[in-house]
C-alpha cells in the first residue's frame, strides 16, 4: 500500500496510481481435480478483477500454474502404484483445461516441474544461503527403514497418550482432537510399512521468521491495518502475536527441487518454499514468450502485486513468502491478499477425497454451455467474509429467477421489439440524460466494489442495471405506444439498447461468454470498447443494424438439479483414488484418504430390520490350512456357539483375538468356505490404509445382545 501522509497525520490508503499489476492465483496442487470451492475461493475473483483491469486498459499480468512438488504427491504415487510424474502430467492438463473452459483468463499457466522454475527457486535458496540468512538445524526425525524415507508427521500412527485411541496420527488424534507430535505417540508405526519408525538425525535449513517480526509488524500490522480484509488481517495478526518460529525450508526426499548444495544429497526444497516462487518463474516464462521484461512485474515499486488465495493459504502468502521477497531485497511485496473463506456444499465441507464435491471438469461435462451460469452463482455466493454454501437448488433459483428472468428476459424483449417495430435497427431518439447518470453511476459503483474486492456487491450493482431496464419496459410499455406514438416506443428501445451496450461491457468481468454474445447481438466489436465507455452517450448509434438475437440463458429444470443431487449422494465412481493435498497451516502436508460416501442403493427400514445383528465373543481362533487370509473362529453368541470363517488373518494373529468382543451378522445363511461350514459374519471397518478393525460395543456387553 502506498501511504500519503497528510500533514495532520491521517493515512490515506489506495491513493497510488499503479503503473502495472501482477495478479496471482494460488498454484493448484497437480494431484487431483479441483472443485467449484477452489474456483469460488480464488480463481473466479482473480479473473473478475483481472478482466476489469484489462477493460480499464491497465497493464496487467495474470499468472498461475501447477504446484507439482511436495510429500503428498510422493505418497500418493506410492499408494496408487504410479509415479509422481504420471500424476502431475495427468492433473496439470486436466486442471489447466478446466480453467480455460471456465473462462479463467490466465496469461500463463505454468508448472513448477519446469527447469526454469527449478533454476529460479534454487537461485532464491542460494541467495539466502550465501548471505548467511538460513539457520542450519539438526533434529531427530522418524525414518521408515523399510521404505527408506523420513516420515512426515501424518504418516506416523500410534496410540494417543491422551485418550488411548490406537490410530492417532503423528500430528493429531482424530478421536479426541488433541494435537500431537510423533514422539508423543505410544507404539508409533509407519503408515507406509507398518513398522516402528526409528529416529535419525537430519540437518535442514531454516528461515528465521522470528527475526523478521519487526518488519512484519510495520509492513503488515501497521500499514495494512485498513486496507486488508478483516479475515486475512486477523489471521496474520494472531500468527505474529503468537510468536514466529524458524521454519524448515528443506525436506528429506527425492521428489522436488534439489537443494543446490554439495552436502545436501537426498534433500529437496520445502514445497512451500518453491511454490510461490512459481509465480516468478511463470512471469519469466511469459516474458520470454511475449518479449517482455519480467522484472518490471516483480521489482518495480509502481507494480501492484495481489495474491488471490483461499483461507488455508493465508499464512504462506502474507507472512512466509513476503518475508522471502523482503529477504531477497530487490522484490516488491504483495499490496493485498484478498483471501476468501471456504465454500461448503449441500450442508457439508467440500472434499474431493470424500467425493463430496462438484469438480470443475465434471460440471463442464454436464453443463458445457453453462459456464456463465456457474460463474454467476459462485460470484453471488462467494465466501468473501465467511464460509458460504452452494446448493443445487439455490443454483437453479439464481439462474432461473435472476439470469433468465432479469438479464435474459430484458435483452430478449428489447431485441424482439426492435426487430418487430424497427426492423432490427437502433431507432432515432433524443439523448436521455437521466439514464446516462444512472448507468455511469452504476459503472462507478461496480468499479469501487471491485477495487475493494467486494465481488458480490459489484455483481449486484451490475444486475441492478438490468433490473432498471426491465422496470422501464414495464412502466413504459413500448408495445402499447407504437400505434399512436412510435417516437415514444423508439425512445424506450433506444434507451434499452444503450443499456444493453453498457451491460455488454460491464458484465464482461463476471460473465465473459454473455458479454461476447451481447456484442454479437448488438453487432458491435468488443475490441472498440473500454470500461469508461459504459454509460457514454450514443454508445450504440441510431440507425445501427443489430445482429442476430440469441437466447442468453435457458431455464434449469427440476430434473436436471435432482440428477446432480442424486449423483452427489450416491457417490461417484472414480477410476483413481484421489487424495487431498491439503497443507496444514501448522506443519507438513497431511494426506488422508477419507471414508467413502455411501455407494449402495437405498434400502427400506424393513429390509434393514431383516438383519439379525448380535454381540459375540471369540472363543477360539486358528489359521485355515493353505488359506493366507482366513481364520476359523468359534464365537459365543450367548444362545449358541458358532463356527465362523473370517478373512482377517492378515491383520490379526489368532492368539491376539481370543476373548475379543465382536459384532456378528447372526442370520446369514451358512456357507462352506474351504470345506468348513461358516455360520454368520464378523463385522469389520476397513480404514483408509485397507487395515481392518473390529466393530464392538463401547462397553463389555452380554453375548447375544441384539444390535439395532
Ligand atoms: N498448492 C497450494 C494449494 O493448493 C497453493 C500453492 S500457492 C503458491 O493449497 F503460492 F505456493 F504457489
Ligand atoms: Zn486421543
Amino acid at each position: 500500500m502506498f501511504i500519503n501522509l497528510i500533514s495532520d497525520g491521517i493515512y490515506l490508503p489506495n491513493m497510488k496510481h499503479w503503473k502495472r499489476y501482477t495478479i496471482t492465483a494460488a498454484l493448484p496442487y497437480a494431484n487431483g481435480p479441483k472443485h467449484i470451492g477452489h474456483l469460488a475461493g480464488a480463481y473466479l475473483p482473480a479473473d473478475i478483477y483481472v478482466r476489469y483491469l484489462r477493460l480499464k486498459k491497465r497493464d496487467v499480468l495474470f499468472v498461475c500454474g501447477s504446484d507439482e512438488h511436495g510429500t503428498a504427491i510422493t505418497m500418493q504415487a506410492m499408494q496408487e502404484n504410479t509415479t509422481p510424474q504420471a500424476i502431475i502430467d495427468k492433473y496439470h492438463v486436466l486442471v489447466r483445461d478446466s480453467f480455460e473452459k471456465l473462462g479463467i483468463s490466465f496469461d500463463i499457466y505454468h508448472r513448477t516441474s519446469s527447469p526454469l522454475h527449478h533454476e529460479t527457486a534454487q537461485e532464491f535458496f542460494l541467495d539466502f544461503y550465501n548471505k548467511g540468512l538460513f539457520k542450519e538445524i539438526t533434529t531427530d526425525q522418524y525414518f521408515d527403514e523399510e521404505k527408506k524415507i523420513f516420515l512426515a508427521d501424518r504418516y506416523i500412527t500410534g496410540t494417543c497418550p491422551n485418550c488411548g485411541y490406537e490410530r492417532a496420527y503423528g500430528d493429531q488424534c482424530e478421536h479426541c482432537g488433541k494435537s500431537l507430535s510423533p514422539s508423543d505417540l505410544i507404539n508409533p508405526r509407519s503408515t507406509l510399512s507398518g513398522l516402528a519408525p526409528v529416529l535419525r538425525p537430519t540437518k535442514h535449513w531454516y528461515l528465521p521468521l522470528n527475526e523478521y517480526e519487526p518488519w512484519l509488524r510495520t509492513w503488515l500490522l501497521r500499514d495494512h491495518a485498513k486496507d486488508w480484509k478483516t479475515n486475512v488481517y486477523g489471521q496474520c495478526k494472531s500468527w505474529i502475536e503468537g510468536g514466529l518460529q524458524p521454519r524448515a525450508m528443506t525436506r528429506d526426499g527425492e521428489w522436488g527441487i534439489k537443494v543446490p548444495l554439495p552436502d545436501a544429497e537426498g534433500k529437496v526444497l520445502y514445497v512451500w518454499f518453491d511454490a510461490p516462487i512459481g509465480y516468478i518463474s511463470a512471469t519469466k516464462q511469459w516474458a520470454l514468450d511475449n518479449n517482455k521484461l519480467w522484472e518490471l512485474y516483480w521489482k518495480d515499486s509502481d507494480t501492484r502485486l495481489v495474491h488471490f488465495v483461499g483461507k488455508d493459504n493465508i499464512v504462506f502468502h502474507c507472512i512466509i513468502f513476503p518475508v522471502m521477497l523482503h529477504m531477497h531485497g530487490d522484490y516488491i511485496v504483495p499490496d493485498n491478499v484478498p483471501a476468501n473463506e471456504f465454500l461448503n456444499l449441500e450442508g457439508n465441507k467440500m472434499s474431493t477425497s470424500r467425493k463430496w464435491s462438484v469438480e470443475m471438469h465434471e460440471y463442464l461435462e454436464d453443463f458445457p454451455d453453462k459456464v456463465d451460469e456457474l460463474r454467476y452463482v459462485l460470484c453471488s455466493i462467494a465466501p468473501e467474509t465467511k464460509d458460504s454454501e452452494f446448493t443445487w437448488k439455490d443454483y437453479q433459483t439464481r439462474v432461473n429467477s435472476e439470469l433468465v428472468a432479469i438479464l435474459g428476459n430484458f435483452v430478449n424483449r428489447v431485441m424482439v421489439l426492435t426487430e418487430k417495430y424497427f426492423e432490427g435497427k437502433v431507432p432515432k431518439a433524443p439523448e436521455n440524460a437521466e439514464l446516462k447518470v444512472f448507468v455511469t453511476g452504476q459503472r462507478d459503483k461496480i468499479s469501487e466494489s471491485l477495487e475493494n474486492f467486494k465481488f458480490r456487491e459489484a455483481l449486484t450493482e451490475m444486475m441492478n442495471i438490468a433490473r432498471h431496464g426491465n422496470k422501464m419496459l414495464t412502466e413504459k410499455e413500448p408495445w402499447k405506444t407504437f400505434k399512436e406514438n412510435p417516437e415514444a416506443t423508439g425512445a424506450v428501445l433506444y434507451d434499452s439498447l444503450q443499456i444493453i451496450a453498457s451491460m455488454a461491457i460491464l458484465c464482461e468481468p463476471f460473465l465473459p461468454f454473455t458479454s461476447r454474445k451481447l456484442f454479437g447481438m448488438l453487432n458491435l466489436d468488443a475490441k472498440n470498447f473500454s470500461w469508461a465507455d459504459a454509460g457514454r452517450q450514443e454508445l450504440i448509434p441510431s440507425g445501427h443494424m443489430l445482429g442476430k438475437a440469441e437466447l442468453l440463458y435457458q431455464k434449469i429444470e427440476d430434473e436436471t438439479i435432482q440428477k446432480q443431487v442424486d449423483k452427489l449422494h450416491h457417490g461417484k465412481t472414480t477410476d483413481t483414488l484421489v487424495i487431498e493435498n491439503k497443507p496444514a497451516a501448522s506443519l507438513e502436508t497431511p494426506v488422508q484418504v477419507s471414508e467413502t460416501e455411501p455407494e449402495k442403493p437405498e434400502i427400506t427400514f424393513d429390509e434393514f430390520a431383516k438383519l439379525d445383528l448380535r454381540v459375540g465373543t471369540i472363543l477360539t481362533a486358528e489359521k485355515v490350512q493353505k488359506a493366507d487370509k482366513l481364520l476359523k473362529l468359534t464365537v459365543d453368541l450367548g444362545f449358541e456357539i458358532r463356527t465362523v470363517v473370517s478373512g482377517i488373518a492378515e491383520f490379526f494373529k489368532p492368539e491376539n483375538i481370543i476373548g475379543q468382543q465382536v459384532s456378528v451378522v447372526a442370520n446369514l445363511a451358512p456357507r462352506k468356505i474351504r470345506g468348513i461350514e461358516s455360520k454368520g459374519m464378523i463385522l469389520l471397518a476397513e480404514d483408509e490404509m485397507g487395515v481392518l478393525h473390529f466393530i464392538l460395543p463401547k462397553e463389555l456387553t452380554k453375548n447375544g445382545s441384539i444390535i439395532r
